[in-house]
């Protein structure tokens, strides 16, 4: 069966660490990534009003701007008890200085006002893939578990450190990349929801027979 992913493909983000993490994932499988950001092409405004709208409206413009199929991903984290928030805005909460932390402090104190003793959320990951001739897929991975407050670990990045998934005791920022982001060898599913969404992309759109 031939991979509708193959060859050259634009990954649709101008930052510099999902470049690297796709260009990794998709390695194996004989693809090749360049990045919107080499290729000049302009951002999007992500004005979708959920994670898969705004990932397909960057894969949407990379692959009209370049001719070449486009991925893209759209994450964030949602809390039950403010109705999702920060969910699309996730990165918009840290600021232009990108200070998790007052974002984190932010996510603490509206919990607190809300008086629910809920503390659950979860993160989701949109990919999306869009072909120059109009086709399109996505694929939505998600991780549930409880918000952990005072905040702990160092190891990953943005919201991780006060995010406890399910059937753990160590937050996301406990976590090395490979317990959290790691795709196991032996098929089954991933822990983080970038993981479990590409584990469903892989499952779609490319072929085991091509991974070296
Ligand atoms: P975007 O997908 O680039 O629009 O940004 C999503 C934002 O959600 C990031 O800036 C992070 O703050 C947050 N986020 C998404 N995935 C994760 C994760 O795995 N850990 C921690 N924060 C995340």
């Amino acid at each position: 069966m031939k991979s509708k992913l193959a060859g050259k493909i634009v990954i649709a983000s101008h930052n510099p660490g999902k470049l690297r993490e796709m260009r990794e994932l998709l390695a194996p499988y004989g693809v090749e990534a360049v990045s919107a950001g080499e290729l000049g092409l302009a951002e999007p405004e992500e004005t979708g009003a959920d994670f898969v709208a705004n990932a397909l409206i960057k894969a949407r413009a990379a692959a009209e701007g370049s001719g070449l199929p486009a991925l893209a991903d759209d994450s964030g984290l949602c809390v039950e008890v403010l109705g999702g928030a920060p969910g699309v805005f996730s990165a918009r909460w840290a600021g232009e200085s990108k200070d998790f932390a007052a974002a984190m402090a932010r996510v603490h104190s509206e919990v607190a006002k809300s008086g629910s003793p809920s503390r659950r959320a979860h993160f989701v990951s949109a990919l999306a893939v869009a072909w120059p001739d109009g086709s399109e897929a996505v694929f939505e991975g998600k991780v549930f578990g409880d918000l952990t407050f005072p905040t702990r670990g160092t190891k990953g990045f943005g919201y991780d450190p006060c995010f406890t998934p399910d059937g753990h005791e160590r937050t996301f920022g406990e976590m090395s990349a490979e317990e959290k982001h790691g795709i196991p060898a032996d098929g089954s599913e991933a822990l983080s929801h970038r993981a479990r969404a590409f584990q469903m992309l892989a499952r779609a759109l490319l072929t085991a027979s091509q991974a070296s």
